[in-house]
């Protein structure tokens, strides 16, 4: 194991039979540079595999009422403003993968439910609940609205779809 920063730090290059990342490159501003880096490391013929999150697809289910609905997208909008996180990135690896000449390229989505009361709700409790204050600081939600969003993971009758996971894989060509 070593540490390393994808988008600062060198990567050595052409020596990767596989290389293959998660929910990584939608945080980071430098993703076309980490991308590129990702690509470099492969040997002629090693496959590049990336799965990120398009969240165009997290929604509530409506049977909790428009209330909820609404409050779940805005959370959402208002904390990828709030952290610089990238949240139509799935939709857009694709071509990016393409664009770095890597040939039998191939993209295949998925998107799991949510449900309160569940680890996956208390993932994203915490999540939330971590960049509260910069939530808060954008002036775009009240204290009282954020803990009545915060509240829905802890009912079991809020149910929601998850982001696609966009898995995006390809092979570096041979020569
Ligand atoms: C949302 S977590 C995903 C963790 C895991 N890959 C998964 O899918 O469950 C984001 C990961 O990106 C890593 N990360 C963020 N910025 C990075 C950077 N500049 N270079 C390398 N890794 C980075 C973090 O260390 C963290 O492990």
């Amino acid at each position: 194991m070593r540490a390393h920063n994808i988008v600062v730090d060198g990567l050595e290059q052409g020596v990767l039979d596989l290389v293959h990342t998660r929910n990584v490159l939608f945080h980071l501003s430098g993703r076309q540079t980490a991308l590129g880096r990702m690509v470099s490391a492969l040997k002629p013929g090693g496959v590049l595999l990336v799965e990120e999150p398009d969240f165009s697809s997290r929604v509530a289910d409506p049977r909790r009422g428009n209330a909820a609905c609404s409050l779940f997208l805005k959370a959402l909008r208002v904390a990828s403003e709030a952290v610089g996180t990238d949240i139509s990135y799935g939709r857009r690896l694709y071509a990016d993968v393409c664009a770095l000449g890597m040939i039998d390229v191939e993209a295949e989505g998925r998107a799991r439910m949510g449900r309160g009361v569940t680890p996956d709700a208390e993932f994203w409790r915490l999540s939330y609940t971590q960049v509260r204050d910069r939530i808060l600081g954008t002036g775009q939600f009240s204290p009282e609205e954020f803990d009545t969003f915060i509240a829905l993971f802890d009912d079991p009758d809020f149910i929601w779809m998850g982001a696609v996971l966009m898995a995006v894989s390809g092979r570096r060509p041979l020569a």
